[in-house]
């Protein structure tokens, strides 16, 4: 809905926290650990979530699960987001992620990987409306803070238990529901379907957000506002490209969209993304993860296709660097020879 012309959205309001702009980077688990995710909440992000943490890692204290639940302050406010099947290993681990700097808990009911739904977590849990709602509440019942649940529209086709799980949301005290709109046999394929998206927000009366292949500054705005949605959620399309949340910020603040910054200077916050990965992990691990990342900030640059080679092939970070670096200068002198 327009709220007016020069303001064409309201602030997201999940429980007390006022989320502006509505705008929130997408759970990718692998991929939005800390670090990523301050480097991206300046773009404009009114909320940032972490990967999804298994609640049974959390149980046992595992090391690598711990850091992936550690705050550090730089994002307020900022959601963690858990995944389990069991409702009071979820109400434990929201108690844990709570102490550890959490605003919001986040459920996960929407993950379609094998590993996570062999163990009936993520979007297993749809196929048992019943147990999704013994888990919001006993999430709600754990913790002080809001707690939100994002979903698949089903497990299939045939099982769209969307608008149920929603409505159970709302009645256990959830505080807000995400709607990726594919079912979770779909996994990627096809389109994320926004016709649900809108017909949840006419079924329910908490906060909904919508989030599926938005890749599209005006296609973005549009979505919300023929939705009715309080919010959208960004994955995919923001990554090699944080510029588009600025876009969509700037459609939100009522401002005409910023041009996106030239393939080069993509490529100089590349650098500066590489960094602080490297910083924050560690060269051995934060060069594989990074390889994606760097592949994508290429778009645009000549050669690409031959460079993303080349960088896939490279075990160090310095060496890496050097060929972004080496990039940057050889497309400049030659805009400047042309
Ligand atoms: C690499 C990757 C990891 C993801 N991990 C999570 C996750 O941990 N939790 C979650 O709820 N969704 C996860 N998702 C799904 C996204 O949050 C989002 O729902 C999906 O990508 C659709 O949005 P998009 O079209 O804007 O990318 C992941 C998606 C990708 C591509």
């Amino acid at each position: 809905m327009l709220v007016s012309e020069s303001m064409p959205c309201a602030p997201l309001k999940i429980g007390p926290l006022h989320i502006w702009p509505p705008l929130i980077l997408a759970p990718m688990s692998g991929v939005t650990n800390r670090t990523m995710r301050a480097l991206y909440r300046p773009f404009g992000l009114g909320l940032t979530v972490t990967e999804f943490v298994s609640s049974n890692a959390l149980k046992y204290g595992s090391r690598r699960t711990m850091e992936m639940i550690d705050q550090h302050g730089l994002e307020k406010p900022v959601s963690t987001q858990l995944w389990g099947d069991d409702p009071s290993t979820m109400a434990m681990a929201a108690r844990l992620v709570r102490e550890c700097g959490a605003d919001i808990v986040d459920i996960n009911f929407g993950c379609p990987a094998p590993k996570v739904t062999k163990t009936n977590g993520g979007s297993a849990c749809l196929r048992d409306p019943d147990r999704c709602e013994e888990i919001m509440r006993a999430v709600v019942a754990a913790v002080d803070v809001p707690v939100t649940m994002k979903m698949r529209l089903g497990w299939s086709e045939d099982a769209l238990v969307y608008v149920d799980v929603a409505r159970r949301a709302q009645c256990a005290g959830v505080q807000a529901v995400t709607l990726h709109a594919r079912t979770a046999k779909q996994f990627y394929r096809g389109s994320a379907d926004w016709e649900h998206i809108a017909r949840l927000k006419r079924a329910i009366d908490i906060p909904v957000i919508g989030n599926g292949d938005l890749d599209d500054a005006h296609l973005a705005m549009r979505r919300m506002q023929t939705s009715g949605v309080d919010g959208i959620m960004l994955g995919r399309a923001t990554l090699g490209n944080p510029w588009l949340i600025s876009q969509i910020a700037d459609l939100m603040e009522g401002r005409e969209a910023r041009p996106l910054p030239s393939p080069t200077d993509r490529l100089r916050f590349a650098i500066v993304h590489y960094r602080a990965m490297v910083d924050e992990l560690g060269e051995a691990r934060a060069v594989p993860q990074m390889r994606k990342h760097i592949a994508l900030y290429l778009k645009g640059i000549p050669g690409a296709a031959m460079l993303r080679e080349r960088i896939m092939r490279i075990e160090g970070a310095n060496e890496t660097l050097d060929v972004v670096e080496e990039t940057i200068a050889r497309v400049e002198s030659q805009a400047l020879a042309a």
